[in-house]
């Protein structure tokens, strides 16, 4: 088992804390800051006890070290906002002058964030000087980066082999109790429902989930793949024509277990996405594309839905994003969220789904983590989490 927050005493302790605050910015403005708020029940426990807390995070994907773009100032800046009465100190680099001049001169229950952890190149190739420069921020390693857990970063897995405390924050705790021990023995029926636009970024969860669950549901673009591969005409649909063999035996092995493997029976089809009238019906020409789910699919995937006891959910049943496409994924929403299964929702365009469905209170989990839930719920071993376990020993 790991280590949690409340199993050790880091009051007044240094804490090198490593959260996952990579929120989409656009011109210095943060669009989304769940990741922040997620972060603030371990932040504020932290400095509650008073101790001198050193956090890092990445922030997309910079490629050659520091870039304004891609910079932790608006998110030092939203948690200054978030955290009233807290000094919040930014510092200009990582584990340059400032960082470390800063970090020295903090006082018990204040707050430094380091500038983006990949402004360092050595991050992402998971460099050990790196993580021994990180060592000397704390003497407790804190993380509820459960967006990284699956990259071996530096930061993510070899800094935390240095510290002899390494403890799981509680968003982490949470994300870990949900996506790994309750999927491990699931309450069963166990039932998933997968969307989203290709089959490609789907294919290892599909490989696993299809060998644990008591029934599948697909919809959204990847569902097409299947439907071609099935033998039905999709006219402009999306069609990944190289996944069709891995749709097949995905099927195939769907049948061997015998447990449901439902796609969409009917759509909501246009011309174009770009002026669309869309229109129900049960057959794709060859002239139209399928932008969301008909009603006979709802029904279909609602009335499986009811009975699991399980549910885990990751993907739009079709391009909510525009209002025309929205409705199948806003009523299978609420048809999960009806249920009084555990009701599991992970990665990043199913959490707005959920949001847009207005459901979010009534979902047992909506993960924070887009590619490490995926990852995590396909039963991965992810560094992340493995060295919570080893240092948990
Ligand atoms: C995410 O947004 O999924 C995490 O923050 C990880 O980001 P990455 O895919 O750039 O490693």
């Amino acid at each position: 088992m790991f280590k949690k927050l409340k199993e050790y005493d880091v009051s007044n302790k240094r804490v090198f804390l490593r959260l996952d605050l990579n929120v989409p910015v656009k011109e210095g403005k943060i669009k989304d800051d769940s990741r922040i708020t997620a972060a603030l029940p371990t932040i504020r426990y932290l400095l509650e006890r008073n101790a001198r807390v050193v956090a890092a995070s990445h922030l997309g994907r910079p490629k050659n070290g520091p870039a304004p773009e891609f910079s932790l100032a608006p998110v030092a800046k939203r948690l200054a906002e978030l955290l009233p009465g807290t000094d919040v100190v930014f510092a200009g680099d990582v584990v340059g002058d400032d960082a470390f001049s800063k970090a020295s001169a903090l006082k018990e229950g204040e707050l430094l964030l380091l500038e983006n952890l990949r402004f360092e190149t050595g991050e992402t190739k998971g460099d050990e000087e790196l993580a021994a420069k990180i060592r000397k921020f704390g003497d407790v390693y804190v993380t509820d980066a459960f967006g990284a857990v699956h990259r071996a970063h530096a930061s993510v897995f070899q800094a935390p082999k240095l510290f002899d405390v390494v403890l799981a924050g509680f968003l982490i705790e949470k994300e870990i109790q949900y996506l790994k021990e309750n999927l491990e023995k699931p309450e069963r029926p166990y039932f998933a429902l997968l969307g989203g636009a290709k089959v490609s970024d789907k294919i290892p969860i599909l490989k696993s989930l299809v060998e644990k669950v008591d029934g599948i549901a697909i919809a959204g673009g990847m569902a097409y793949t299947f439907l071609y591969a099935r033998g039905e005409k999709v006219g402009r649909s999306i069609l990944e024509t190289e996944m069709v063999g891995t749709a097949t035996a995905i099927m195939k092995r769907a049948a061997e277990r015998g447990i449901p493997f439902l796609l969409p029976v009917d759509h909501v089809i246009a011309s174009s996405m770009e002026d669309p009238v869309p229109t129900e019906s049960a057959k794709i020409d060859d002239n139209s594309s399928a932008f969301d789910i008909g009603p006979k699919t709802i029904a279909l995937f609602a009335a499986e839905i009811k009975k699991a006891k399980t549910i885990v959910w990751n993907g739009p049943m079709g391009v909510f994003e525009k209002e025309q496409f929205r409705k199948g994924t806003v009523e299978i929403a609420k048809a999960v969220a009806d249920t009084g299964a555990v009701k599991i929702v992970g990665g990043g365009d199913s959490v707005s789904a959920i949001k847009v469905a207005g459901v979010e209170n009534r979902i047992t989990h909506i993960s924070t983590g887009g590619g490490a839930s995926l990852e995590l719920i396909a039963g991965d071993k992810l560094p992340g989490v493995e060295i919570l376990y080893e240092k948990g020993q």
